[in-house]
């Protein structure tokens, strides 16, 4: 086998005539491992514990149902509500990295309860400029998916008006009639680009308020390098979960440049057969793919295609 590494992206792999490249960036954010890393971890410790208590998630620890599904074979439970946390009188509480309402916070705080809490630093500090610019009086602005467990949690932190921003549709209809007193920050996993675009469209009307640009590194990297090898490749695989909003934002950039994408959540979605020109081959994953479903899509392309 032949291995050249590549300046753009991981590194390329040839096998037969085929070459794969695949993204540098696939699969774990260091958020997302910190979290998981931590259940595991509480259940390692708690398998040594004689006086031993519950282990809960404050909803899915990440969008995998792999993971997902093996942690709840190892005993975990999954918080869905808050109803559901205040029937709770024991155990410990792993809050995941989309953060939680400070309302729920409170609420966990209240009760007798072991609190981790593994918010990703990243959704942490949103929470904090929206805090404090709520608190000074500005209505703010969430470029994000309405609904999404992160943009709940951002959204309870406001002290003043919330708009979710979904679309540049969103943000035409909202720029006519919102004045300067408000702050626009974003979901950590929003597309990059569609944040730009939203943001020139308050822009247009002059806007003047405050802007901060909250979507994570490891997002903006992501996305950027799925782009460009997109960009270079006959086919594109984008491995993640379907409930995955950062996975199905990587599908919809891979989209853009590569006709031929293909998103699979593990090796069974994968076509047969790709495309008779197909010489390159791209593969990416989003932030709650495990390695081994990376391992595995990679090793199963190499072989077969
Ligand atoms: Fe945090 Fe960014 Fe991952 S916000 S959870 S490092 S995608």
């Amino acid at each position: 086998m032949n291995i050249i590494t590549a300046q753009n992206a991981g590194f390329c792999e040839t096998e037969s005539e085929k070459k794969i490249i695949i993204a540098k960036n696939a699969g774990f954010c260091f958020g997302v491992r910190r979290a998981v890393d931590t259940v595991y971890d509480e259940i390692a410790d708690q398998a040594r514990n004689a006086n031993k208590i519950p282990i809960y998630t404050y909803g899915l620890i990440i969008h995998n149902m792999e993971v997902v599904k093996d942690l709840e074979a190892k005993g975990v439970k999954i918080i869905h509500n808050e109803d559901e946390l205040k029937a709770i009188s024991h155990g410990t509480v792993i809050i995941r990295t989309h953060g939680v309402a400070k309302r729920i916070h409170q609420l966990m705080s209240g009760l007798n309860l072991n609190i981790i809490d593994t918010t990703c630093p990243y959704v942490r500090r949103i929470h904090q400029i929206v805090e404090k610019e709520s608190r000074e009086g500005r209505r703010i602005i969430i470029t994000g998916n309405l609904g999404h467990p992160e943009v709940e949690g951002i959204t309870g932190w406001a002290e003043s008006e919330v708009f979710v921003v979904e679309s540049e549709q969103d943000a035409r209809i909202l720029a006519e009639k919102i004045d300067d007193n408000a702050c626009i920050v974003s979901q950590t996993t929003f597309n990059y680009n569609k944040f730009q675009d939203i943001v020139d469209i308050f822009m247009e009307k002059c806007y003047n308020g405050t802007i901060v640009n909250t979507i994570c590194n490891a997002t903006e990297e992501r996305q950027i390098e799925t782009g460009r090898i997109a960009k270079e490749v006959d086919a594109m695989i984008v491995i993640g979960d379907i409930h995955s909003s950062n996975t199905a934002k990587l599908v919809e950039i891979s989209q853009k440049e590569c006709a031929n994408t293909y998103f699979v959540q593990t090796l069974k979605d994968l076509p047969s057969k790709l495309p008779e020109t197909t010489t390159l081959i791209g593969i990416t994953a989003g932030a709650s793919t495990p390695n081994n479903i990376i391992e595995e899509v990679q090793k199963h392309v190499r072989i077969n295609f």
